[in-house]
């Protein structure tokens, strides 16, 4: 229990990107879903002579490793060693670009006693790259007041609160989370790190449950539960929970008053991995979770449809989609 959080707010006040941090290796099945994103997105490329990809950054260097492999592999010629070797250079290269969670915590444990009722996996979590981006981005629009749906272990959470004014009264962070057993984990951490409930509400429940009890107008007791400054419209809100709540979230957020006028709306995970644009992938990854890919691509089906809104998707990780209201 004690290291997680510490080891992410040691990350986040370090770099963003740094290499071997805590001398871990990268989950080896996160490596492979970007071997292949990469690959594709290459691949795709070249085939139709539409972009030349610039081999500028560690990311497009192993994409490049992997295409020349790749094109040598499946010219029916026996493995050579300098395809091997480009194989495990594009691994070095992604395993020490993003080194994720820590391990300390026996979540199987956690699990299996039923303290709760989802198997928290260790990849739940932004990961510094994105969490250091989300908090920058904070600061970059002034937020005073965020909503986060979905907390884990507090990551992002902390990332946001960390880049709110930090003497302001009304700087605020109200995350949503289903796990009661993670509320009682984090908050030691949040209040270690100078975030206490005066910072950051903790709301535990269902999110589409909890949305509802968020309009600043709400009147029924269970929102009177909820203090007035963790309440709506916000600044920011960035979802990132269950993928198959995300169009009733959307619903509940934007219908609901939930995004102030000025106000922006982050969703992760709007790429599922590379299948939003390649559904191929899911035929040669088993490993990609086939109901949060179809989930996403109707959750980007039914944002594309709503005129209220602008929508750019944003390159970062496994991709953000910004949304913001149209005047
Ligand atoms: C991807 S994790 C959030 C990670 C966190 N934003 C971070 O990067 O550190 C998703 C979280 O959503 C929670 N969750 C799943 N279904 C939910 C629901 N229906 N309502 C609220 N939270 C839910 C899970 O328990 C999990 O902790």
């Amino acid at each position: 229990m004690k290291c997680e959080l510490p080891c992410f707010l040691l990350r986040f006040h370090s770099t963003t990107v740094s290499p071997n941090y805590h001398g871990r290796t990268v989950n080896q099945i996160l490596v492979a879903r970007l071997v292949l994103y990469l690959t594709s997105l290459t691949i795709t490329s070249a085939i139709k002579g539409r972009i030349d990809i610039p081999a500028e950054t560690p990311l497009f260097f192993a994409s490049k490793l992997v295409a020349e492999a790749l094109s040598e592999l499946s010219s029916g010629a026996p493995a050579s060693t300098s395809a091997l070797q480009r194989l495990r250079l594009a691994q070095t290269l992604l395993s020490s670009f993003e080194p994720y969670a820590t391990t300390s915590h026996d979540w199987a444990g956690v699990y299996e006693r039923g303290a709760s009722s989802l198997k928290l996996d260790l990849h739940f979590c932004a990961g510094p790259y994105e969490g250091a981006w989300l908090g920058q981005f904070v600061g970059a629009i002034c937020a005073m007041t965020v909503l986060e749906v979905g907390m884990r272990t507090g990551t992002t959470t902390l990332c946001i609160a960390e880049n709110l004014p930090r003497d302001d009264q009304k700087a605020h962070v109200t995350t949503l989370e289903l796990m009661e057993y993670l509320k009682g984990f984090v908050e030691p951490y949040f209040r270690a790190a100078g975030h206490g409930p005066e910072r950051i509400t903790v709301v535990t429940s269902k999110a589409s449950d909890s949305l509802k009890l968020l309009p600043s107008s709400g009147s029924s007791s269970d929102s009177k539960t909820i203090p007035e400054k963790a309440k709506g419209p916000f600044d920011l809100i960035f979802i990132d929970a269950d993928k198959g709540g995300y169009v009733e979230y959307y619903k509940l957020i934007i219908d609901g008053g939930l995004l102030a006028k000025t106000g922006t709306l982050l969703i992760d995970n709007t790429l599922c991995k590379g299948t939003a644009f390649a559904p191929g992938l899911l035929e040669v990854e088993p490993q990609i979770n086939l109901v949060n890919a179809k989930a996403i691509s109707e959750f980007n089906d039914m944002i594309l449809k709503d005129d209220r809104v602008n929508v750019t998707l944003l390159p970062v990780r496994d991709d953000v989609m910004m949304v913001n209201w149209r005047n």
